[in-house]
C-alpha cells in the first residue's frame, strides 16, 4: 500500500527514481510523484495516475537533481488527485514528505498545526508530518533533531522518507511500514520493498521499527528510538533483478503463471530426501511440544492456509486457520503449545502482522511462512520458513500460492513427525509426488485450453467454482482471482453447500467449474449433475482419469494425475489460466486491478 523510494547521489536521480517507482507500482496506482534537490531549491511534481503519466510530464532539466524521493499511491485518506498526490510539503516548501501507512492521530495534529497558523493543501494524513517537522525547524532543532521530534507526536503505521532544502541528505523512519536501504557503488537507495532498486544494488539493510535512517551519497547512519546508533546487518539479495521484469510476456500475471515450475523447484529444492523431509532451520523435533496449529493469513494466502489446514487435519493434527482481520479482535484460545503460522507472500500485511502479534502476546508460538527474507513477519516471528518463489509483481498472488502451499506439504510432515513420532501415510509416494510437481505444472501450462474455455463461457449472471476437501480452498481461491482481475462476479463453493443456498443463483449463464481430485468423486458427481439440472454449464477441471467427473462435465480442462492431496495445485494453475485469459478478453488492467495493491499494509 503505497510504495516510497529515494536515491541519495552526488549526480541525476531522476531516472533512477523513475525506474524504482516503476518498480514498486504493485504498491498502489491512484498517483505518483516524486521531489529532488535540484541545486536552486526542492523541485516537485506529482499528478494522479500511473508513474507512466508522472514520466510524461517530465521531460526537462529542471526536475532532475542528486538527491530525490518518489512515491505510488494507494488511497487511503483523500481521493486520488492531483492534490492528494504524495510528495506532501509544509507551509514554505521547505520540508517535503512521502509517507506509507496511517497516520491514526492526523486530525488532532492538524487541527492544532491549523490553529497555529499552518495551512494545508490536501485531505491526506501525511501532510501533517512536514508541518510538524518545518515547526520545529522553525524553532531551531537540527533536522535530525526536528524529524524525530515530528515523528514523536504520530500514532498509527508509517515509513516515511523526506527532504529538507539545502539538506543534501534524506531522512527517514519507520513504525509498522516496511522500508530498506539500498547500499550501492555511486548512490544510496531507499525504498518499501527491494525490487525498487535490486537492478542498482542487491545489498540492503532493512530497518527496523523505530529507527531513523539518515542516508547521504556515501553514507548512511541509524539511530534507534533512544537515538543511540545501531548497527543493522549489510545482507547480500539473491533475487535476480530478470525475474522482477516481464520478460516478454504481455503481463506480469502471465510470466508469473509459467515461471511456477522454476518457482516450485526452487520451493523443494534440497528438502526432500527420499521420505526424509529436511527443512533447514527446522530440524527433527522442532515441533515436538506443538499440540495445535492455527493458520492466519488474508486472501491467496488465507486459501493457502485452508489448504494446509485440511492436510494437517487429515494427518491427524488439531489444525484451524482464521482470516488475520478478525483474528485480532476475536482471538482463537492459544497455548506455548499452540504454533501460529502466519502465511504471507509479502510479510508485509498489516491484519497478519497484527494478528501474528497478538497470539504472541497471549503466549503462543508464531512461524512466518513468507516469500520476504527481510520482512517484517520475517523478523517478528519466533521462525520464519521462507517460500523461495521469486519476486512476484503482478497484484494478483499466482506462483507464490504454489509454492505455499508446496511449502506447506512440507512443513506438515514435519509437524506429524515431531507431534505423532511417524511420518504421514504415503509420505513417500506424496513427497515423490511433490517433486514431480513442476513438470506436472510444465504439462499444463503447455496443453491448457484454458484461453478457449474463458471466452466460450464467460458468464454473465456469475462464475462459480465448486470443490471438496482441498479442492474447496482451490475453488475459493479460483473465485478470488476470476473476480479480482476480470471484475465479474465469482464465488467459490465447497460442493456440498450449494444445495443448501447458492443452487438459487444456479443458471443456464452460470458457468460452473468443479475441481476433482479423484477422492469422494461420486459425491462431486451428484453437486455436478445438480447444478447440470438447473442448465448450468459444468467444465471440469480434474485428471482424465477422474472419469465420474469428466464425463459427467461439459467440457473439461485435464490436469496430470498425481497424489490426491496435490492435484487441487494443478487444478488452480489452470483457473489462474482462466481467470488471465477471462480478464485479457475484457481488456481489464490485469497487473494492476482497480481498487487493489498488492501489499496491504493497512488494517
Ligand atoms: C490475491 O491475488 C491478492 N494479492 C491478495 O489476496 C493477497 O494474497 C493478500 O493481500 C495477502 O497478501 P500476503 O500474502 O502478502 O500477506
Amino acid at each position: 500500500m503505497c510504495g516510497i523510494t529515494a536515491r541519495i547521489g552526488d549526480d541525476e536521480s531522476l531516472e533512477d527514481l523513475l525506474v524504482s517507482l516503476k518498480n514498486l507500482e504493485y504498491r498502489g496506482y491512484d498517483s505518483a510523484g516524486i521531489a529532488v534537490q535540484n541545486g536552486t531549491g526542492i523541485e516537485i511534481n506529482k499528478c494522479e495516475g500511473e508513474v507512466s503519466e508522472l514520466q510524461a510530464e517530465l521531460s526537462t532539466a529542471d526536475h532532475d537533481g542528486p538527491i530525490g524521493i518518489g512515491h505510488t499511491r494507494w488511497s487511503t485518506h483523500g481521493p486520488p488527485t492531483d492534490a492528494n498526490a504524495h510528495p506532501h510539503t509544509g507551509c514554505r516548501g521547505r520540508v517535503v514528505a512521502v509517507h506509507n501507512g496511517i497516520i491514526e492521530n492526523y486530525d488532532v495534529l492538524r487541527e492544532g498545526l491549523q490553529a497555529r497558523g499552518h495551512e494545508f493543501t490536501s485531505d491526506t494524513d501525511t501532510e501533517v508530518i512536514p508541518h510538524l517537522v518545518e515547526e520545529r525547524l522553525d524553532a531551531g532543532f537540527d533536522a535530525e533533531a526536528a524529524f524525530r521530534d515530528a515523528i514523536g507526536e504520530l500514532d498509527g503505521s508509517y515509513a516515511i522518507a523526506m527532504l529538507i532544502d539545502g539538506d543534501p541528505a534524506v531522512y527517514a523512519t519507520r513504525n509498522g511500514s516496511p522500508l530498506v536501504v539500498g547500499v550501492g557503488e555511486d548512490a544510496n537507495y531507499l525504498a518499501s520493498d527491494v525490487p525498487a532498486f535490486l537492478e542498482f544494488t542487491d545489498r540492503v539493510v532493512y530497518l527496523e521499527d523505530d529507527d531513523v535512517a539518515v542516508i547521504t551519497p556515501d553514507d548512511y547512519r541509524i539511530t534507534d528510538a533512544t537515538g543511540s546508533s545501531v548497527s543493522r546487518p549489510v545482507e547480500t539479495v539473491e533475487w535476480d533483478p530478470e525475474d522482477a521484469e516481464k520478460g516478454g510476456y504481455d503481463h506480469y500475471m502471465l510470466k508469473e503463471i509459467h515461471e511456477q515450475p522454476v518457482a516450485l523447484r526452487q520451493t523443494i529444492h534440497g528438502r526432500i530426501e527420499g521420505e526424509d523431509v529436511i527443512l533447514e532451520d527446522f530440524p527433527p523435533g522442532t515441533f515436538a511440544d506443538v499440540s495445535r496449529v492455527q493458520f492466519i493469513a488474508c486472501g491467496t494466502s488465507y486459501h493457502a492456509g485452508m489448504y494446509g489446514e485440511w492436510l494437517l487435519s487429515k494427518w491427524g493434527i488439531d489444525a484451524n486457520t482464521f482470516i488475520a482481520s478478525e483474528y485480532a479482535a476475536f482471538p482463537a484460545p492459544v497455548d506455548e503449545e499452540t504454533l501460529v503460522v502466519g502465511v504471507t507472500q509479502s510479510g508485509e500485511t498489516a491484519d497478519t502482522l497484527e494478528a501474528l502479534k497478538n497470539a504472541r502476546e497471549r503466549g503462543a508460538r508464531t512461524l512466518a511462512l513468507t516469500n520476504a527474507i527481510g520482512s517484517t513477519a520475517a523478523r517478528t516471528c519466533d521462525d520464519a520458513l521462507f517460500i523461495r518463489a521469486g519476486p512476484e509483481i503482478g497484484v494478483a498472488a499466482t506462483k507464490t500460492f504454489s509454492s505455499q502451499v508446496a511449502t506447506l506439504v512440507l512443513l506438515g510432515e514435519r509437524l506429524v513427525r515431531d507431534i505423532t513420532g511417524d511420518p504421514t501415510d504415503e509420505c513417500r509416494e506424496r513427497l515423490k509426488a511433490l517433486e514431480s510437481l513442476p513438470e506436472h505444472v510444465e504439462l499444463v501450462l503447455d496443453d491448457s485450453r484454458a484461453a478457449t474455455i474463458s471466452q466460450r463461457w464467460l458468464g454473465d449472471a456469475g462464475n462459480f467454482f465448486i470443490g471438496r476437501g482441498n479442492a474447496y480452498a482451490v475453488a475459493r481461491e479460483g473465485a478470488l482471482k476470476f473476480k479480482e482481475i476480470t471484475y465479474e462476479h465469482a464465488e467459490g463453493f465447497a460442493a456440498g453447500e450449494l444445495k443448501h443456498g447458492p443452487l438459487a443463483l444456479v443458471t443456464d449463464e452460470t458457468p460452473v467449474f468443479a475441481i476433482g481430485t479423484g477422492e469422494h468423486a461420486k459425491r462431486l458427481e451428484s453437486n455436478v449433475r445438480e447444478v447440470q439440472t438447473r442448465g448450468a454449464p459444468v467444465i471440469a477441471v480434474a485428471p482424465r482419469t477422474a472419469t465420474d467427473l469428466t464425463d459427467t462435465a461439459d467440457e473439461s480442462l485435464p490436469v496430470p494425475a498425481t497424489h490426491p492431496d496435490l492435484v487441487a495445485i494443478l487444478a488452480n494453475v489452470q483457473l489462474q489460466l482462466i481467470a488471465y485469459h477471462a480478464a485479457d478478453e475484457l481488456e481489464r488492467s490485469i497487473d494492476k486491478p482497480r481498487n487493489l495493491a498488492k501489499s496491504v499494509t493497512v488494517e
